[in-house]
């Protein structure tokens, strides 16, 4: 009979207590870094550069996912405003899926090549759209920009990638350097030696920032609460 009642104790500490510890793992393990690649071309320097990335998120024990956004041509911005009434953009492509995947991930990073020294004309309509159509999916989730380049226009362009962070309560996490690979091609971005370093060390930041906002959930702290009124003024008195 003692037995028969020791063993039940046990059952129920365990089933009490373990679905706590599977909770907590389930945290750790839920935690994922979606990047999106502009560049028209697949498996090119941008992609080679946020592989970089991704490498180090994956050592640290963070899930990835590389996303072609450029696959195929992307409509730009017609300010029609149907996202205003539906949550989504009237033109049902990528936007709106990255748009449904950005609910369930933790943090993003943004790769361009740079042209004329700027985001290439994909990345922007895909920006445009996604933060017109789904701006609340990614505020309060860390992001980071990273750019490649044959020679110049990297800060420029990063600057420009940022400013889509900046407007909606995302973090911006940065690297030991500006987050840019030079090279026209996979094969010269593996000759830059700093610049892959800046991708592993932008890695293991991203990773720091997301392990304490995790740690910081869970002793109670939460995303700051928004004014009421959200202020519109257009600059007319
Ligand atoms: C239309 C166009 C414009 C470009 N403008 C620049 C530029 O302003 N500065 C630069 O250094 N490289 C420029 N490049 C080169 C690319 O930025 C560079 O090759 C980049 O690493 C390519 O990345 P990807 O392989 O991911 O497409 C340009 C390339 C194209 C096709």
């Amino acid at each position: 009979m003692k037995k028969i009642f020791t063993t039940f104790i046990i059952l129920v500490l365990l089933s009490t207590t373990m679905p706590c510890i599977a909770q907590n793992l389930k945290t750790e393990s839920k935690m994922k870094v979606l990047l999106l690649n502009g560049s028209p071309h697949e498996k090119g320097c941008t992609y080679t550069a946020l592989s970089e990335v991704a490498k180090s998120l994956n050592e640290e024990g963070i899930e990835t996912e590389i996303i072609w956004v450029a696959k195929t041509e992307i409509a730009s911005c017609t300010a029609c405003d149907f996202c205003f009434k539906t949550g989504k953009c009237v033109f049902d492509d990528i936007v709106n899926q990255v748009a449904e995947k950005a609910k369930n991930v933790d943090a993003f990073i943004f790769g361009s090549p740079v042209y004329y020294s700027g985001i290439n004309g994909a990345m922007v309509s895909f920006l445009n759209r996604l933060f017109r159509s789904a701006s609340a999916n990614l505020a309060y989730k860390p992001g980071a920009a990273v750019v490649s380049a044959r020679r110049a226009g990297t800060t420029a362009t990063l600057e420009q990638l940022n400013q889509y962070f900046t407007i909606n309560n995302m973090p911006v996490v940065s690297s030991q350097y500006w987050n840019m690979v030079h090279g026209n091609t996979p094969e010269e971005v593996m000759q830059d030696k700093e610049g892959l370093q800046i991708m592993r060390t932008l890695g293991h930041n991203m990773a720091w920032l997301l392990k304490s906002i995790e740690a910081g959930k869970k002793a109670g702290i939460n995303i700051p609460e928004k004014e009421e009124i959200r202020e519109r003024t257009n600059y007319i008195r």
